[in-house]
């Protein structure tokens, strides 16, 4: 058994949590379930980082003591890995004893293995206390950094570490191995940062008390990013005996994630750090992207924190998971939004992979009894898209293209709809009923859905579940085998249930939550299209006047509106009207009345059998008293409407987009 020892960052615990620590906990968790399906022997380690004048600052802030603080930070970090359903073996806090001694051991070591490399010197420079760490000369301007935090002139008699002496090797490190720090441009930055020369480093703080206090010199405690970073083998043992079977089991890392911000730190401090301890290094340091808030980093000095809570509470932790998934490029940074969140979960989730789910699903339940249909199939549209694409999303799970391992398995659940219009099994059961072929095209459906949830395992591990048992799975086999076409059992017992992601009303949510603001106090459960539905809704506030012309909207606020291609199956005229036209039109899974105002150009024999355009999430509206769902696409030249017409052999319900 391969073993995979994989951590995150360690959190500071000045604040609660927000969508970076999310974040990263979630990616974390899809490698480790990814790993643990495809047979590797797993260990993912997360944790806070609670020393430092950071957290020494926040808490004296609040007039509690530091640890208070932590303990507080500590639960909700806690109680956030429980409801985004992460996987962690392990968690670590820096104030526990086995970091401690971790700690000692490590400076023990570089003291035995070098002993020069730990001195005791004096520094001045401009020190900022954001970041804990010396800012050169030529990054601070008016007396703030790079990144406009604060920074003052101090000196400080300190222990340092001889980080000058690691310039080279490092550099061949990086170039011996150049798997070491992904994506390749944070290397290549790393590298630039490393060829200007390295100066040495300060490894302790007089100025600070709350920390590990330096061995031998308790009027210093340990610099905190050298203490943090032991994290990742304090956690093991490191340092605690003689024995330390998890050390020897699991070191080195196969991957660090951390933040593109702490690249630097986890791909130069700590590979010295280790080599002046004669310890192996990590194999790779992957540096995600950030989520912004309007182009800006999120951070708490800036005041734009979005906190995940509300999103789990009012969709699931499968939804906000599913959400940083698909919509960010891994690796790259990405504008957070309420509303693509929403848009997202009703485009894919509940439509996409919802409602293919429950169709799929209505079908056997009602051609086969309640049961997976008798027969199985091999050799089909859905078999060859599903072996075609297997082997793609393993490839890029592996490459850690997330999104496009998503969209892979988004190309399946397309060909199953394509199948399911083009075979239209409800007329074949209304002409053969439920013979041996119906059986083979409904099984095809079902076992094409259940690869996809499969697939989707790893990214929201309950609905997945879900799906697979409702579909009479196993909801636990999950590996590479059950990737594998043929595993859907026959005859057994399905579920239909309620909809795994009933579709939200995206203007009632935002209007009635505010939620780009994000309070986190005493807001209703979320709203639903069906049912519970409170009598008026709440305005859309709207806070600017609208621009001249069209507004441009954004793509995901396009994605929101369901184009469907259907089939006009019959028309009349409605009595009292010379303009509207009462059709019955068929969108593949459903037929319904849509009401139009195009009497004064089509009659109603010219429009039956005619494909169209229509938007099929629209919300009902009564025109002389008949009920309309949804709209068909016309152009209006000086009122006179010109349909928008397809391709005739577009199967019905193809998504127009
Ligand atoms: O840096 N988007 O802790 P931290 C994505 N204690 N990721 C983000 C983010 C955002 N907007 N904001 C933060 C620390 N992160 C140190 C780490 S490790 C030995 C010590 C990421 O609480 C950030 O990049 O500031 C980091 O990987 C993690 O969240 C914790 O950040
Ligand atoms: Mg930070």
């Amino acid at each position: 058994m391969k073993k995979f020892y994989l951590t995150t960052a360690i959190n500071y615990v000045n604040d609660d949590p927000h969508i970076g620590h999310m974040y990263e906990a979630v990616v974390a968790d899809v490698i480790a379930r990814h790993r643990r399906r495809m047979g590797d022997d797993v260990r993912f380690l997360t944790g806070t980082d609670e020393h430092g004048q950071k957290i020494e600052r926040a808490a004296a802030k609040e007039g509690v003591l530091p640890i208070e603080l932590a303990d507080r930070v500590v639960s909700r970090h806690h109680d956030l890995l429980k409801r985004l359903n992460i996987s962690n073996d392990d968690f670590i806090r820096t104030t526990e004893a086995r970091h401690r001694i971790g700690v000692l051991e490590l400076i023990a070591r570089i003291q035995e293995h070098t002993p020069d490399d730990i001195y005791l010197g004096e520094h001045s420079g401009w020190y900022c206390s954001n970041e804990e760490t010396f800012i050169a000369e030529n990054q601070v301007k008016n007396g703030v950094d790079q990144d406009g935090h604060k920074v003052e002139w101090t000196t400080e008699s300190n222990y340092f570490f001889a980080l000058s002496r690691y310039t080279e090797r490092l550099l061949k490190h990086y170039r011996t191995h150049p798997e070491f720090v992904w994506p390749p441009t944070r290397l290549n930055e790393v590298i630039a940062f490393v060829e200007q020369g390295l100066k040495d480093l300060s490894i302790s703080r007089s100025s600070i008390k709350w920390g590990i206090p330096f061995p031998g010199n308790p009027d210093h405690v340990i610099y905190v990013w050298m203490e943090a970073l032991t994290n990742y083998i304090s956690a093991l043992g490191f340092g605690s005996g003689d024995v330390q079977p998890n050390f020897e089991k699991y070191w080195p890392a196969e991957m660090h994630l951390v933040g593109k911000d702490i690249v630097r730190f986890h791909a130069v401090y700590w590979p010295a750090f280790l080599m002046a301890a004669g310890v192996e290094l990590p194999q790779r340091v992957v540096g995600h992207g950030f989520w912004l808030r309007d182009q800006q980093k999120i951070s708490k000095s800036l005041g734009n924190v979005v906190r995940p809570y509300n999103i789990i509470d009012d969709f699931g932790a499968d939804a906000l998971r599913y959400y940083v998934m698909r919509e960010m490029v891994f690796g790259q940074d990405q504008d957070y939004s309420d509303q693509s969140l929403l848009a997202r979960y009703n485009s894919d989730l509940a439509n996409d992979l919802g409602n293919t789910l429950s169709r799929a699903l209505k079908m056997s339940n009602d051609y086969f009894g309640g049961k997976t249909p008798p027969t199985s199939c091999d050799d089909n549209d859905v078999l060859r898209q599903a072996r075609a694409v297997v082997p793609q999303y393993l490839r890029q799970m592996d490459d850690l293209a997330f999104q496009r391992a998503i969209e892979t398995a988004w190309e399946l659940l397309s060909t199953i709809n394509s199948y399911i219009v083009g075979r239209e099994p409800w007329r074949q059961f209304k002409q053969t009923g439920a013979d041996e072929s119906l059986s083979r095209v409904i099984w095809n459906c079902l076992e094409g859905v259940r690869i996809v949830c499969v697939m989707m395992a790893p990214f929201i591990p309950a609905s997945a579940r879900e799906g697979l048992s409702r579909l009479g799975s196993d909801p636990d086999r999950i590996d590479a085998a059950a990737l594998e076409w043929g595993g859907l059992p026959n005859n057994t017992p399905i579920r239909i249930g309620d909809a795994i992601f009933p579709r939200v009303d995206v203007a009632q949510y935002i209007g009635e939550k505010k939620m780009d603001e994000n309070e986190e106090s005493g807001r209703p459960a979320r709203p639903r299209e069906t049912g519970e539905t409170p009598a008026t809704p709440p305005p859309i506030e709207t806070t600017q006047a609208a621009p001249p012309g069209m507004a441009k909207i954004s793509i995901d606020q396009f994605m929101e509106v369901d184009l469907r291609v259907a089939e006009i199956k019959a028309a009349e005229r409605v009595p009292k009207s010379k303009k509207l036209i009462k059709m019955t039109v068929s969108t593949g899974d459903d037929e319904r009345t849509i009401v139009g105002g195009i009497g004064t150009k089509y009659t109603p024999e010219e429009l039956v059998g005619r494909k169209v355009v229509i938007v099929a999430n629209l919300q009902p509206a009564k025109l002389m008293g008949i009920e309309s769902n949804g709209m068909v696409l016309a152009a209006s030249i000086d009122g006179e409407p010109s349909l928008v017409s397809v391709d005739p052999s577009t199967p019905n319900g193809t998504r127009v987009r």
